[in-house]
C-alpha cells in the first residue's frame, strides 16, 4: 500500500490560503520513504465517492489510471489500476485530508471546503483541478430582513457543518453569530427555526429554491484541489504523477 512512510503529518504548502500555510513552516517534515533499489513503489491516491470520483475518473482516464473495477460499485476500498504501481482508496470526503496528512495515502483530491475546515496541516496543494465547483453562501429564508440585520449588528444563529469557514467569514464582517454545528441538510435549519441563517454550498441553487431559501452572500468559490503528503513529494514517480493530473485538469478546464 500506498503512503510516504505514514509517519505523521509533514509540512509545507505550494498553495491555498495562508490560514493553510499558516503553521507549516514551523514542522518538521517526515523523512522520505526509503526504497530499496528496484523495489517497485505503490502510489495511493485517496478519493470520496459521489462527485470528487465522478469528476475525477475523467482526469485519471487522460492520465493513463483506470481502476480495475467500478468504485461505485465495488465493496473494496483499495483499488488496483491500469497503471502499475498506483492504487484507489476510497474514504470518507473530509477524511482525504487526514489520509493524506498522515502518509496513509500519497495524494488525495479534496474540495476547498473541506481543506479550509481541516486547516491543510501537513499537506501540499499543488494543483486546482478545476472540479466538483461549486460556492460557499450564506442562505436564509425568503423574506428574512438579512441587509436589515446586518446593519443593525444583531447577534444571529448560524447553522452550518462548515464552521471554521463561517466563524473566519463573521469575523472578518465584524458580526456576532452564534455557530450551530450540523451534519447534513442545513436548509432544515431556518425552516425549522434552529437557525436564522446557514453556511453551506450552492451550485445549481435548486436546493435553496425548493426549500423557499434564497442566497444572502457568497463567501468563496470552491474546486477540488490534488492534495500531496510532502514526504511522497520527494519521491520519483510522484511529479510525473502530479504533472499528468495537471495537464489533464488544464486540459479538461480548455474544453
Ligand atoms: P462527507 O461524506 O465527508 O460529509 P460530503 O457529503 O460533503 O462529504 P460530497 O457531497 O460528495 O461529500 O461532496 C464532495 C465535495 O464536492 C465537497 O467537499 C465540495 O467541495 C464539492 N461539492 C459539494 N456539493 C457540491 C455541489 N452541489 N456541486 C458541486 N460540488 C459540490
Ligand atoms: C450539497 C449542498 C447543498 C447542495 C447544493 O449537498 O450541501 O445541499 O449540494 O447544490 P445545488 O445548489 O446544485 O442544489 P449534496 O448534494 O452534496 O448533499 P449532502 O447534503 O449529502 O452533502
Amino acid at each position: 500500500m500506498g503512503g510516504a512512510g505514514g509517519r505523521g503529518p509533514g509540512e509545507g504548502t505550494r498553495a491555498g490560503s495562508g490560514r493553510m500555510n499558516g503553521s507549516m513552516a514551523r514542522r518538521r517534515s517526515p523523512a522520505p520513504r526509503r526504497i530499496p533499489p528496484g523495489h517497485p513503489v505503490t502510489l495511493t491516491i485517496a478519493l470520496s465517492k459521489g462527485r470528487i470520483l465522478d469528476e475525477t475518473l475523467p482526469l485519471l482516464a487522460t492520465a493513463g489510471i483506470v481502476p480495475s473495477e467500478d468504485p461505485e460499485t465495488s465493496r473494496k476500498l483499495i483499488l488496483a489500476t491500469s497503471r502499475p504501481g498506483v492504487s484507489l482508496m476510497i474514504v470518507r470526503a473530509s477524511d482525504v485530508p487526514t489520509y493524506v496528512q498522515w502518509g496513509a495515502a500519497d495524494l488525495g483530491v479534496a474540495g476547498k471546503d473541506v481543506l479550509l475546515e481541516h486547516g491543510g496541516h501537513g499537506l501540499y496543494q499543488p494543483v486546482d483541478l478545476g472540479i466538483a465547483r461549486c460556492r460557499m453562501s450564506v442562505a436564509t429564508k425568503r423574506g428574512y430582513d438579512w441587509a436589515g440585520t446586518v446593519q443593525r449588528g444583531a447577534r444571529i444563529r448560524v447553522a452550518t457543518k462548515y464552521v471554521e469557514i463561517a466563524r473566519e467569514h463573521f469575523a472578518a464582517k465584524g458580526m456576532h453569530v452564534d455557530l450551530i454545528k450540523l451534519y447534513g441538510s442545513m436548509e432544515l435549519a431556518p425552516l425549522s427555526g434552529l437557525a436564522d441563517a446557514i453556511v453551506d454550498l450552492v451550485s445549481t441553487g435548486n436546493t435553496l429554491k425548493a426549500n423557499d431559501l434564497v442566497e444572502v452572500e457568497t463567501i468563496m468559490p470552491i474546486t477540488a484541489r490534488l492534495v500531496v503528503n510532502p514526504a511522497a513529494l520527494k519521491l520519483e514517480a510522484v511529479k510525473p504523477l502530479v504533472d499528468a493530473l495537471a495537464a489533464a485538469a488544464a486540459q479538461g478546464a480548455a474544453a
